[in-house]
């Protein structure tokens, strides 16, 4: 099981060396912990716990004022990094062709993308299938059946991403199946107001790889419930 722990754009300094020495203190069995901390805090290691990006430029290095290239993440030994999540599509405007640009690069520098995809409204099942199977055809055009396997997909349906509504299980596995219909050797996430609560009621379905988690990563005692649902 994965858990990913997207901080956005949270924690000062000073908070972020406390919430580093809390989470050195998180017990887990087989759960890999990813933390995405802001970019200014990528270059931390920190003992069992991988290093993810939130974000990556879509332009190599060079005359790109603001941008973090993929190079330079591969010298901090970044791991992973998150792909068209959608507060990057809504408010910064990032399209399929971007996120495409930016997969390949991660792809370049060994870096795993974790490639978000989802609906922006709850409605009929078969349309959002099909607008989630368009974002990932899009997102993944041009890429070669290897390169499309190194990448992890994260569904987050938008609509439930910091709203506390989440889907019905049947509505997870319907969407995630048919991912996996398409996508059969893929990592599936499931990202969207997880939390300690919820967690085994998803768990249940048996077909998601972890957890993209928002804002219960600002929650470490939190996290630490949820792992110990999901390993036990
Ligand atoms: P949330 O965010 O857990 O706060 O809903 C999830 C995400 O943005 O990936």
């Amino acid at each position: 099981m994965i858990i990913a722990l997207n901080n956005k754009c949270n924690l000062t300094k000073d908070e972020f060396i406390l919430y580093k020495k809390e989470l050195q203190k998180l017990k887990k069995k087989e759960t890999e912990i990813i933390l995405f901390p802001s970019s200014i805090y990528l270059s931390n290691k920190i003992d069992n716990i991988s290093i993810g990006s939130q974000n990556v430029s879509h332009y190599s290095s060079g005359p790109y004022t603001g941008e973090i290239s993929a190079e330079q993440l591969k010298s901090l030994n970044v791991k992973y990094c998150l792909t068209g999540h959608s507060e990057r599509r809504e408010k910064f405007f990032e399209t399929s062709d971007d996120i495409n640009k930016k997969i390949r690069n991660l792809l370049n520098y060994e870096i795993i993308p974790i490639l978000c995809i989802g609906e922006k409204k709850r409605s009929n099942l078969s349309k959002n299938k099909e607008i989630i199977l368009d974002e990932l055809k899009q997102s993944l055009f041009g890429l070669s059946k290897e390169e499309i396997e190194k990448i992890i997909i994260a569904y987050e349906p938008v609509w439930s991403i910091g709203t506390g509504i989440i889907p019905t299980g049947e509505e997870i596995s319907e969407i995630i199946n048919s991912i996996k219909a398409n996508y059969p050797n893929n990592k599936i996430l499931y990202g969207g107001s997880v939390n300690s609560d919820n967690v085994e009621m998803l768990n249940k379905e048996n077909i998601i790889d972890g957890y993209l988690l928002g804002g219960l990563s600002l929650r470490l005692e939190k996290v630490q419930l949820l792992i110990d649902k999901i390993e036990n």
